[in-house]
Parts: structure tokens; sequence; C-alpha cells
């Protein structure tokens, strides 16, 4: 098979590359990735010998090069992980989040449907569905729940899965959509919660917590989810939406605790900043679905992947102080500086 997997320079298209030229070595995989500053050429070194893979730098809303790609490499599959994906980011500065989520997937479903490509595959977010309340652990996403964003992100993310929704009715394309909640694990771009703060803990820096660390995500070990993801591209059934979660719901000051008491740091690092504007309160992701029709279930526990995670970002220090040393650093400033 002959794997298109678009971002695959970021945190889980990279994870998901790795994990299928393991699992399927007779597999072809073309990485199509713009490199922002979320991509990551170094994520890729382990794997950039390998004679099934190729890397094709590109922007998903292009669209003559991304034709172009489809053409030198007629892909069975695509799988589109490319986004912008940082919610603070979106906040900030909107009009990248509708180019890259909502052309650039616009892009790729007419490639898609111009090359006959067997199986489209849209990466989405649990955010899609917005946010539930502290007050009733009972209440869970499921597929039915309707679209409800918060964030310039969450809202670009559901204009993508609309327009999915659509060519899939429309064009009869064989395409599925996945809805996942908070990743974490290996290569993950130090903007977000767990990698920030272990790598501030392990600096003894200062830990940015918004609000007051109420807010509850539902952690998954990325690995997993790449897993869910290759399951419903090989067995998934067309037109279908699948959530991927482990039932895994904490606060993020738990989180930014457990991650201290594990790394063996003092909670005085603890720093309570002002909150993230619309900041959503809880999500909670219903996986009954990919369950009961393929067989899903999470392998690792939170606090295992959490102590996988930490001893990679220890053992991979290069990785992330070269992502420390460019750009970021000035993104760091402006976003915490007077927080
Ligand atoms: P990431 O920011 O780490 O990586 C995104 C990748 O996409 C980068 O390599 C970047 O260079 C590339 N990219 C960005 N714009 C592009 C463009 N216009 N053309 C080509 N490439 C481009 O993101 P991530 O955390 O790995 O998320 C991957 C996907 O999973 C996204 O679609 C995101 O919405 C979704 N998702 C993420 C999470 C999470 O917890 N991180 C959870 C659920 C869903
Ligand atoms: O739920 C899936 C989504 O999870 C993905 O679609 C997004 O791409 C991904 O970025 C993530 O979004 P969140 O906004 O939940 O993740 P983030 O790591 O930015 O924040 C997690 C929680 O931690 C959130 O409640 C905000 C809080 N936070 C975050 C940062 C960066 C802090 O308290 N301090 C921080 O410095």
């Amino acid at each position: 098979m002959k794997l298109l997997v678009t971002g695959g320079a970021g945190f889980i298209g990279g994870n998901f590359i790795h994990d299928t030229l393991e699992r399927y070595p007779e597999d072809i995989v073309v990485c199509v990735d713009k490199l922002t500053y979320a991509g990551n050429m170094e994520t890729l070194f382990p794997i950039y010998d390998n004679e099934n893979f190729h890397f094709e730098k590109a922007d998903i809303a292009d669209a003559p090069a991304i034709k172009a790609i489809f053409e030198k490499h007629k892909p069975d599959v695509v799988i589109n992980f490319a986004a912008e994906s940082h919610v603070d980011r979106s906040i900030e500065d909107p009009g990248i989040f509708l180019t890259t989520n909502i052309l650039g997937t616009q892009v790729l479903l007419d490639a898609s449907r111009e090359f006959g490509v067997k199986r489209y595959h849209q990466v989405s977010t649990d955010e899609v569905y917005g946010d539930l309340p502290l007050d009733r652990p009972d209440l869970l996403f499921t597929e039915e729940t309707p679209i409800h964003t918060s964030s310039p992100y969450s809202a670009s993310k559901a204009g993508a899965d609309l327009l999915c929704q659509a060519y899939s009715r429309t064009y009869k394309m064989p395409l599925t959509i996945s809805r996942c909640s908070n990743n974490y694990g290996p290569y993950h771009f130090p903007e977000k919660l767990i990698p920030l703060m272990l790598i501030n803990a392990m600096q003894d820096k200062p830990l940015p917590v918004y609000g007051k660390g109420e807010n509850v995500r539902d952690w998954l070990y990325v690995v997993d989810h790449c897993r869910a993801i290759d399951l419903i591209v090989r067995n998934g059934t067309p037109g279908e939406v699948y959530n991927i979660g482990g039932h895994n719901e904490r606060t993020n000051i738990d989180v930014v605790k457990t991650i201290l008491r594990q790394l063996g740091k003092s909670e005085s690092l603890i720093n309570y900043v002002t909150d993230r504007p619309g900041h959503d309160m809880r999500y909670g992701i219903d996986p009954a679905k990919i369950n009961k029709e393929l067989g899903w279930l999470p392998e690792t526990k939170f606090e295992d992947g959490l102590h996988l995670t930490i001893e990679w970002y220890k053992n991979n220090e290069s990785w992330w102080q070269n992502v420390l040393d460019g750009e970021y650093q000035n993104y760091y400033d402006k976003m915490y500086g007077d927080r």
C-alpha cells in the first residue's frame, strides 16, 4: 500500500510514520510537509534512509504543488495530519488556521478525488465538539454530539470536517474522519502543555498554569492514537466518524504535579498565570464505537506513557534544544513575558 501522509514532520504524523514503517515494512510512505515552525526534519531522521520513505516539501493549500505530488506518487491512501494545531496561536492570528486547515483540506480532497484514492482519512479533534461542564462527569462526547466550537483553531478543524462530510456525500468519496482527545509522547512540540511543563521543570524554570489549573483534558499516548488511525484506514467504514480516547481525564494541575513528582522537582515551580480566552473547560471522549466496530483499545496507562515521554525528553535533549534555540524563543517571550 502507498500512503501519502501530510504533516509527517510534526508530532502525531511523525509518530504515525515511524510506527507504520515498523509494522508494515512493505508499505511505502510519502510524507508531504510544509515544514512550518512545528515541522522538524529531525523527527524523520531515524527513517530518512528507508527506501520505502519519501519526503516532499509542500504546502497542502498549494493546489498545483499537491497535484504534481499526486501525479508523481499515485497514492492509494491519503491521511491528512497537516494543520496549524495550537489553540493559543489561533487566538493571536486566526488567518493561517483557515488557510491550512480548511483550504488545505479542500485541496487534498480535490486531488484525492481526481486521482481516485481508495481512502482519504481526515485527522480531526475532539475540540470540534466544544467543551463539557466540570460538574457533569456523566457527559461524554459521542460521534452524535453537535459541532460547537470555541477557538479559531477548533472552528477551522470543524470547517474541514464539514467539508469532508460534504465530499463524502456529494462525490461518494471513500472517506473517514477521526476525532481524538489530547495526545502526549515523543516529538511533541514544546508549546503544548506536557512537553512545555516537563522541559521547564527539567530546567528549573516556572511552570505557567492557566487560570486555576482546573480545566480537564482526556490524555492519550500518541502511539495509541496512531494505532487507532491505522485501524480506521484499513478496516473502518467509509463515511463514518470515529472518536478516539482512553477515558483518562485529568485536571491540568494534576498533570503538572504528576510531572513534577516524576522528575523529583518542587511544586514551588508552579506559576498560575492569566487564563486562555474562551478556555474550554473539559473534554471527555466516548470511544465505544471504535472499540465495538474495530476492536481498538488504548494500550498505554497514563503513568507509563508519561514515564516513557519523560525518558524520551531526557535522552533527546538535542531535539528540543534545537527547537528552543529557534523562532520559538520569540513566541515564548511574547506569550508568557507579561502574563
Ligand atoms: P503539529 O503542529 O505537531 O504538526 C503539524 C505538522 O503539519 C507540522 O509538521 C507542520 O510543518 C505541518 N504543516 C502545517 N501547515 C502545513 C501546510 N500548510 N502544508 C503542509 N504541512 C503543514 O500537530 P500535531 O499535534 O501533530 O497534530 C496533527 C493533527 O492531529 C492535526 O490535524 C491536529 O488538529 C490533530 N490532533 C492533534 C491532537 C494533539 O493532541 N496534538 C489531538 C487530536 C487531533
Ligand atoms: O483535544 C485535542 C487538542 O489538544 C488538539 O486538537 C490540539 O491540536 C492540541 O493542541 C490540544 O489542545 P489543547 O488546547 O487542549 O492543548 P494545550 O497543550 O495547548 O493545553 C492543554 C491544557 O493546558 C489546556 O487546558 C490549556 C492548559 N495550558 C496550556 C499551556 C500551553 C496551561 O495551563 N499552560 C500552558 O502554558
